[in-house]
């Protein structure tokens, strides 16, 4: 897809446009935009929304052909819902509607000219971004797999948005910033949707390697011996029972001024859990291909904000193996050590997104991090606490404290990708208690998202930290099953916003 520009004047009219299409709204109460009055000189537009073909509502459509007075092969009339304010909400609906329009006409080019400038509490740039993601989102397939690929349908490859003179310049480079995000979550998804057969530890790090390559990052990728050198005794007992050999990965992209502290992703690689000796129930088993979505969105991220090159030092850290059952399996009640010298009483074998982190988290103390956010499917308990609308939010730094909640909870708000705020506090560390080891890593029942921050956080004293569990919102289940891409517009936004505000 190829996004682009233009400013509109008395000479370059939106009805002189030749395109394959011209998207203009319509408010409820059958009220056309502006734009749309100012292309409407024949009255075909008035007339069609007076006829009720269209009422405005949010998200509804109306394509017309040939329209007097008009370039453009076509018109689509877009329902904007309420005029005053327009929400986000329904601007939202409304460009999906559009990206589903394009995705199925015969136009190969088309003019956006929405009102991208008056969307209530956002500006142009948002608006850009919104459609953008909306668009590619439409696109995206996962075919790799499939001896036979569905033809793709005739749709529209190019997109002109249409914005003033004085928004020009924030225009384009929302343009810019979006398509990175885009491609970022594009890989985000292709990562979480291969086959935990193809989308191996290994396969991950190659991935991290070429990235490097390309965009001329940092990269190291530590195996089992360096691994076992640095006493990483938690993470690699998890990958005892399988033949699949561990990576770890490290990732930096040096934006910032060499001095600056760097911002620290570390993400969870489980690329399959089956539970282990502590061995899941069968049914939807499959969708644990996707419990390496915390390392999917370190690099997807990664390759958003090396494509926009951002002013930042980030460093991403993925912890990588896979959870299986064997004869050389871990056991419910083995102890292991890890890189912080805490020792671990592994009650549950299935709670093992914690023992990979642990370790992790100690590992990245030597940055000196400004902030370090740990991305995991980490736990069931957090899909029953918020379902699959928001990201579980763990961290003991707010408003009082660096504000990193605040940060991260913005950030969301902004890129359309919510989290929500979740407990942290000692009382929940009662809950650990091993009766033979420092803790048990699996809590009393109650809480089981908050019980695993709590067990992280006994690991990331020295420096800000978040966590967010992504279990309930990184894909999605049933028919429309898939990788979402989330949190990489969460994080680009942080990321973006740490660079502005020179944090
Ligand atoms: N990867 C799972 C968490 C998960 C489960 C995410 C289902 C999304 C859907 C994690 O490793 C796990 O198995 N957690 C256990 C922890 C329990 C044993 C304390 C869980 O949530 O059941
Ligand atoms: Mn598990
Ligand atoms: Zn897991």
């Amino acid at each position: 897809m190829d996004f682009s520009i233009k400013t509109f004047d008395a000479k370059t009219t939106l009805a002189n446009i030749k395109a394959g299409c011209i998207a203009v709204g319509v408010f409820e109460g059958k009220q056309l935009s502006s734009a749309a009055k100012a292309l409407d000189t024949s009255g075909a537009l008035a007339a069609a929304v007076k006829s009720g073909d269209i009422t405005g509502k949010a998200g509804s459509t109306l394509l017309l052909r040939s329209v007097t007075g008009v370039q453009a092969e076509r018109v689509l009339l877009v329902g904007l819902g309420k005029t005053n304010p327009l929400s986000q909400k329904d601007f939202g609906s409304a460009l999906r509607a559009v990206a589903s329009v394009f995705a199925a006409i015969g136009a190969s080019d088309a003019v956006i000219a929405l009102p991208l400038d008056d969307v209530s509490d956002s500006s142009t740039a948002w608006a850009i971004n919104c459609a953008v993601i909306a668009i590619e989102s439409n696109a995206y397939r996962f075919d790799e797999m499939k001896s036979k690929k569905d033809p793709l349908p005739e749709s529209v490859k190019k997109v002109i948005f249409a914005v003033s003179a004085d928004d020009a310049e924030a225009a384009k480079a929302s343009v810019a910033s979006s398509v990175a995000l885009a491609h970022g979550m594009n890989l985000t998804k292709d990562l979480g949707n291969l086959p935990p057969n193809v989308c191996t530890p290994t396969y991950l790090s190659e991935i991290a390697r070429k990235m490097a390559k390309e965009f001329k990052l940092g990269i190291e990728v530590l195996d089992r011996k360096q691994l076992e050198a640095l006493k990483m005794g938690s993470f690699l007992s998890v990958t005892n029972g399988s033949i699949e050999p561990p990576k770890f990965i490290v990732l930096k992209h040096m934006g910032g001024k060499a001095k600056d502290a760097p911002v620290v992703l570390v993400g969870k690689g489980i690329t399959f859990d089956s539970g282990g000796i502590s061995l899941k129930p069968g049914a939807n088993m499959d969708e644990m291909k996707y419990d390496m979505c915390g390392a999917a969105t370190v690099l997807g991220t990664f390759r958003a904000i090396a494509e926009l090159k951002l002013k930042l030092n980030v460093i991403g850290v993925i912890a990588t193996c896979e959870n299986m059952p064997s004869g050389s399996a871990t056991r419910p009640g083995d102890i292991v050590t890890s890189m912080s010298g805490q020792t671990i009483e592994v009650l549950n074998t299935d709670a093992e997104g914690r023992l990979v982190l642990c370790d992790a988290l100690t590992y990245v103390e030597r940055f000196k991090p400004s902030a370090v956010v740990d991305i995991a499917t980490l736990t069931g308990a957090c899909v029953v606490a918020l379902g699959n609308h928001n990201t579980g939010l763990f961290t003991r730094h707010d408003e009082a404290h660096d504000g990193l909640a605040e940060e991260l909870l913005a950030a969301g708000k902004t890129a359309g990708d919510t989290a929500w705020r979740m407990p942290i506090e000692e009382a929940y560390n009662e809950q650990l208690k091993s009766n033979f080891a420092d803790m048990a890593n699996i809590g009393t029942p109650g809480g089981g998202s908050i019980t695993a921050a709590a067990f992280l956080e006994r690991f990331t004293k020295q420096y800000t930290w978040a966590h967010l569990d992504i279990a309930g919102t990184a894909w999605k289940s049933g028919a429309a099953k898939g990788a979402t891409g989330r949190p990489v517009p969460l994080l680009t936004t942080f990321l973006q916003n740490r660079v502005t505000t020179a944090k």
